[in-house]
């Protein structure tokens, strides 16, 4: 599986503070939050009862389905988005994630669709956020106007809490397929229940190995988790108040996406445990290597100097070669014999170093390859890692409030 953690020139964010006192925290909050009832996440990598529930829904489904649209928004949503973009050469089956209520993206997925190729998948924990509810109304009447009620039915997959809410009881009435997600797991926790894994079963993604990479990174991972969250610690300690993730891997895209929400919803708070205020959190953005080298990469290095900085890089990729056939010109003379893998670290590299110069704190995460288990294990590290933050600032790092507010806001605008 193979993750380093590269900590470079971690001097820059350590000067005068007592990196060891809070490591050895960290891992007191590690074991603390593993063995918390409460906090569910940490036992998902060892749950295959929820591989088992996705397999059985699948297998109720009509035959010939080739599409599934998944309704849900946040957490509901964005780990599936991290999961597709992760593995594209395994998706058989198309999945749609429909995470936003735009009417025209609405109007036009709902012309494209084949109703009697298309399941739904309404996700949400809650059951009674506006935005899957909403989508899941238009696509539902749809799907029964062209097939009739009984058939649209057949299509439904509901994935939300075992036992409350309007989408729970609207499951169990109706009779319909569903699947549950545990209590003590929270939205942008949620990607290894059936909340990312039947998506990613249906597109025809082996969850297995995710649980495997999550598992052996719960049992070996403990130092990394731990270094990461003390390094997110030290960074806002500095007014380092921005975060950014520079994965050099275009797979790795939505699992910035996914990461951002987990980091901001968990660390961005008005109030610590006691109380107080305290407008805790960073802001992280995300950055693809090369790509945004060409949009971003000047104010980083020479803009404010209130951003800590995290590669990604792959070890093992695909070997493609720049073929030489102009190299007779000078400014393709660089790459000849060279492969797209090389031109990627070095570009990797010259970014990492040229922002150093300017002692900017920059830490690289290095992976063997993005397999399965890496991509499990990275989903939980960051996991824990952001939880463990959220202990060493004293917030919550499982509520949102903040969140929930602007749901009631907007219930209460659409009842006025
Ligand atoms: O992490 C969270 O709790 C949120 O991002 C939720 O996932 C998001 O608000 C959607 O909520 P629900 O799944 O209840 O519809």
């Amino acid at each position: 599986m193979g993750i380093t953690l590269n900590m470079r020139k971690m001097a820059y964010l350590t000067e005068g503070i007592t990196y060891r006192e809070l490591a050895r925290k960290g891992e007191l909050f590690f074991d603390r939050i593993c063995e918390d009832p409460a906090v569910g996440f940490t036992d998902l990598p060892e749950q295959l009862i929820y591989l088992d529930h996705s397999d059985e829904a699948l297998n109720r489904l009509p035959a010939g389905m080739e599409t599934l649209y998944v309704l849900g928004i946040g957490g509901s949503a964005l780990g599936t988005s991290m999961l597709l973009r992760a593995f594209p050469d395994s998706c058989r089956r198309r999945v749609v994630v429909v995470d936003n209520v735009d009417s025209d993206t609405i109007h036009r997925l709902l012309n494209e669709m084949e109703p009697e190729k298309s399941v739904l998948n309404v996700i949400s924990k809650s059951g009674s956020t506006v935005e899957p509810l909403s989508l899941f109304s238009a696509f539902f009447a749809h799907l029964a106007e062209k097939l009739g009620e009984k058939e649209a039915f057949r299509r439904v997959v509901v994935t939300t809490d075992i036992k409350k809410g309007a989408l729970r009881q609207l499951a169990e009435e109706k009779g319909l397929i569903s699947l549950s997600i545990p209590n003590n797991v929270g939205g942008r926790f949620s990607v290894l229940t059936p909340v990312g894994l039947f998506p990613a079963m249906f597109a025809g993604i082996d969850p297995v190995h995710l649980l495997l990479g999550a598992k052996r990174e719960k049992r070996e991972g403990r130092g990394r988790a731990v270094c990461g969250a003390v390094l997110d610690y030290l960074s806002q300690e500095q007014n380092r108040n921005i975060k950014v993730l520079f994965p050099y891997c275009d797979r790795l895209k939505t699992f910035g996406d996914w990461y951002l929400q987990l980091f901001a919803e968990s660390l961005g708070k008005l109030k610590n445990r006691r109380g107080m205020v305290v407008r805790s959190g960073q802001t992280g953005v995300v950055a693809v290597g090369v790509t945004d080298q060409h949009s971003q990469l000047q104010l980083y290095k020479e803009g404010p100097g209130d951003k800590s900085f995290f590669f990604f890089t792959v070890k093992e990729q695909k070997d493609v070669p720049i073929p030489a056939v102009f190299d007779n010109y000078s400014s393709f003379e660089v790459l000849r014999g060279k492969a797209f893998g090389e031109l990627m670290q070095a570009e990797a590299e010259g970014t990492m170093q040229s922002l150093e110069r300017n002692s900017l704190p920059v830490f690289e995460y290095q992976l063997e390859k993005l397999d399965g288990e890496t991509l499990g294990a990275l989903i939980f590290m960051f996991e824990m890692q952001t939880a463990i933050t959220g202990y060493l600032m004293n917030v919550n790092p499982f509520d949102q409030p903040g969140v929930e507010e602007g749901k009631l806001i907007a219930r209460k605008l659409l009842e006025s």
